[in-house]
């Protein structure tokens, strides 16, 4: 579901045409839709509504400022990885006490700025690391909040570079290790380690996977609990699959049905950090055909949108529906297309094989569902600038982020006086 619709043969996104936005805005350009982004975080905030759910949206998905702050208006706590995104964060007037901060290599320099912003939890991923954490409370004479990231060793059926509650990853902490942390807990005089944390990947698109973890933590709380110790929260993580192609991802009403009752049971307080969920579907990348290449084998669609762009495609091997900006009114024969950017890899494309009413030089393509992991993932590889950001807003559009200028490109280079 989302609001990028054609009216007539028009692109729309909410009440905007995006033709509009390309033309004030230039390609390529990621455009938002603020109406589906809001859409999305209500959606999961009611799912679960009787249990008063926490969510914090994972702001690895997209940290843009403008679409973190209409969700952070919208009452959004943020699941944070990094000093930098703790940094834009607070810069958008984020609550801290919704903050929550992952991540298996957090540098003290991190460690300490978070400590002192005062986030809700740090979900820790190794004994080190609560080492580190205790260590910089004493040093900085405050107290911090622990969740402990528990791998349940659950498969989730998705692409191997974003499963992450399996024995092999590098997530999390097993459940026997998490025990004797809870016996020890002693020793760690300034953590308040009060809740668990589960996250077992990305683009999950059925329940079973999630009900196994969480049926495995909860047995670890009941555990817990019966030597003694408290547990007010459970972080059940994000992972929730979303329509790129014809998946048939549950839908937040499913997820909550299958899990809620499980948490109920546990009478804990409920944190997600859903990710894609809600940005996936809110954005589009649009780029403007360059050049229709024939080889002998092949019709190339070459644009100017590339893989440092949108790395899904090249990364994973993901599919994005590809789709004109403008429907022509007259019948083009379909035909087979790779689509593909500028850089020099054979590994650059937005698709390949994809069939599409033919297409000319100088139109533009909307690449869909590049909300999430899109412009987050975008680099300056081959030297080129990172596109614009646009969100609209009912019936009027914003630049959320100026196009880089080659100017960007070399701040902070210098070139050493020896090689002048
Ligand atoms: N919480 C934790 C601890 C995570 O590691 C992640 C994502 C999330 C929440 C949010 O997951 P989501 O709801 O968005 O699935 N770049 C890949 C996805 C990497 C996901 C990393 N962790 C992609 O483009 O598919």
């Amino acid at each position: 579901m989302h609001y990028f619709r054609y009216r007539g043969n028009v692109l729309y996104c909410d009440s905007v045409r995006v033709k509009d936005i390309a033309e004030k805005a230039g390609t390529p350009v990621y455009i938002y839709s603020h109406r589906t982004l809001i859409e999305h975080y209500r959606k999961i905030k009611n799912a679960f509504a009787s249990l008063r759910p926490l969510i914090c949206f994972s702001m690895k998905s997209n940290s843009s400022l403008a679409l973190c702050r209409a969700l952070v208006k919208a009452g959004s706590g943020l699941d944070i990885v990094s000093g930098g995104e703790l940094f834009k964060a607070l810069k958008i007037g984020a609550d801290p006490g919704k903050i929550v901060y992952a991540s298996v290599g957090k540098t003290p320099d991190e460690i300490s700025r978070a400590i002192k912003a005062g986030i809700l939890f740090f979900n820790v991923e190794s004994i080190p690391e609560l080492c580190a954490i205790e260590k910089m409370c004493g040093r900085l004479k405050k107290r911090a909040k622990i969740s402990l990231r528990v791998n349940p060793e659950v498969d989730a059926h998705t692409h191997h570079y974003i499963t992450t509650g399996t024995q092999e990853n590098k997530f999390g902490i097993d459940i026997d290790t998490v025990t004797k942390i809870f016996r020890q807990k002693d020793c760690y005089r300034h953590l308040d380690i009060v809740c668990l944390h589960v996250h077992i990947g990305s683009q999950i698109t059925e329940s079973g996977p999630f009900v196994k973890a969480v049926r495995k933590v909860s047995s670890l709380i009941r555990l817990l609990r019966s030597e003694g110790h408290k547990i007010d929260y459970l972080n059940i993580g994000g992972g929730m699959g979303i329509v790129y192609r014809k998946e048939r991802p549950q839908t937040a009403a499913d997820f909550a049905k299958a899990v809620a009752p499980l948490i109920k049971k546990l009478g804990v307080k409920l944190i997600l950090e859903p990710g894609r969920f809600i940005s996936g579907n809110s954005g589009i990348l649009v780029a403007k055909v360059l050049y229709v290449k024939k080889s002998k084998s092949k019709n190339f669609i070459i644009t100017d949108a590339a893989m440092n762009d949108l790395a899904r495609p090249s990364l994973y091997g993901a599919y994005h529906e590809i789709v004109p900006v403008h429907r022509s009114s007259s019948s083009r024969a379909r035909m087979k297309y790779d689509v593909v950017g500028p850089i020099c890899e054979s590994g650059d494309f937005l698709a390949k094989g994809r069939r599409l009413a033919a297409v000319k030089e100088g139109e533009l393509l909307a690449v869909m569902g590049a909300g999430a992991y899109g412009f987050a993932m975008s680099s300056n590889y081959n030297a080129r600038p990172r596109s614009a950001e646009v969100m609209a807003i009912g019936r009027n559009f914003y630049v959320t982020r100026k196009r880089e200028t080659y100017a960007d490109l070399v701040r902070g280079e210098r070139i050493p006086g020896v090689l002048k």
